[in-house]
């Protein structure tokens, strides 16, 4: 029996490039870079707890020494220097951002500084490493400003804040039961399955379309106390089911790594909110604009999804800061479409559907103390 023919990340690249006859593989190059941090990424993950790495609730370990005097580090810091040191010699950045750094990372001598400028979050879901459930890595491609590039400056906040439709490129790396690397270049959404013999990703996932229609949304609720009404309502016409004004019952999840319930919508659709709220007033929203938020609009609405704040479009939002926060709201085309309408529909005071969250609910204040 011949062998399955599957193509290895670099030759997808390579056949994407064909779109431009004039680019330089300078962009392609640096996407190779991030994969290799990624699959150095994937096997600290790997190691857990042997690696050393782990966090502990008694110690501080981003401060403990080793048995050997070496700085143990989180694997949050650990990823993040897999990040900057992969990607910082290749001559392809002109800096980078990320959210384990408070500013702008700077390209250094003896590198080179190039054209582009990457942003990420080295680990998604980090709290879930010490329990051993799904996280990931997530990142954002943007060109660097003419004039950064002509200057060679030292790039500045300012450099970084663009709308997501700016994005060239977006994708996250998943360590999971099988490490994945989902990617869009702008012409559609694809999926490797890293090959843990060859220490290849190799294409498994052609063209990933997300469902319009879902029966499974994701939300903290938790917070259901500081949501706003659209939120509120959608959420509780969700949980009324088939007797609801739905008339069909759902599905709930909560991963509390948002790489991975992104990768579960793209697999097989659904609704993600983590939504403005009124929990902490100098936060709207939970999730960061830059690096998680718009690399993950990006790849949803390559793949045929939405993406809104609830009351915009995401990647259209201007940033004005390089770790805003905003809220986020992505998946299945007609759901998020229903909920941006709850949104700009004048706010409704009658009673919430569903008896959990309602005034007579088990989550009213007067039931719980
Ligand atoms: P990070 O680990 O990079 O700080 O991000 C974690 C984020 C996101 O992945 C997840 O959806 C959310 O935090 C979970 O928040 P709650 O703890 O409020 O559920
Ligand atoms: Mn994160
Ligand atoms: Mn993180």
């Amino acid at each position: 029996m011949p062998l399955p023919r599957r193509y290895t990340l670099t030759q997808y690249l390579i056949e994407q490039r064909r779109r431009f006859p004039g680019a330089s593989g300078d962009f392609n190059a640096l996407l190779l870079d991030v994969a290799l941090a990624c699959k150095a990424i994937a096997r600290s993950v790997a190691f857990g707890e042997l690696g050393g790495v782990l966090g502990h609730p008694s110690a501080d370990v981003a401060t403990a020494v080793n048995v050997q005097g070496e700085q143990q580090k989180k694997l949050d810091v650990v990823s993040n220097e897999y990040f900057t040191q992969m990607t910082e010699w290749g001559g392809h950045l002109a800096g980078m951002a990320s959210e384990e750094m408070d500013a702008p990372y700077q390209i250094a001598a003896p590198h080179q500084r190039g054209k582009y400028l990457l942003v990420f979050d080295p680990l998604d879901g980090s709290s879930n490493i010490d329990v051993n459930v799904t996280v990931g890595s997530i990142f954002s491609i943007l060109r660097a400003p003419q004039e950064v590039i002509d200057s060679g400056r030292d790039v500045v906040e300012a450099d970084f804040l663009q709308p997501g439709t700016r994005q060239l490129a977006a994708g996250y790396a998943l360590y999971g039961p099988t490490t994945m690397l989902v990617l869009s270049v702008g012409n559609g959404v694809a999926g490797f399955t890293l090959d843990p013999n060859l220490g290849q990703f190799m294409l498994t996932h052609p063209d990933i379309q997300v469902p319009p229609d879902t029966q499974e949304f994701a939300i903290n609720a938790s917070n259901a106390r500081f949501w706003e009404a659209p939120v509120k309502r959608y959420v509780d016409e969700c949980l009324a089911g088939q007797t609801g004004p739905r008339g069909k019952d759902f599905n709930m999840r909560w991963i509390a790594s948002m790489v991975a319930e992104a990768h579960r919508i793209l697999m097989r659709g659904g609704v993600f909110m983590y939504p403005r709220d009124s929990k902490d007033p100098a936060k709207p929203g939970r999730l960061r604009l830059l690096y998680e938020a718009n690399p993950i609009g990006f790849l949803m609405e390559q793949a045929g999804a939405r993406v809104s704040t609830g009351r915009e479009p995401l990647l259209g939002v201007a940033p004005t800061a390089l770790h805003q926060r905003i809220g986020l709201i992505f998946g299945s085309r007609h759901e998020v479409e229903r909920i941006e309408r709850y949104h700009a529909e004048p706010s409704r005071t009658e009673e919430p559907v569903h008896p959990l969250f309602g005034e007579r609910g088990l989550f009213r204040a007067e039931a719980l103390s």
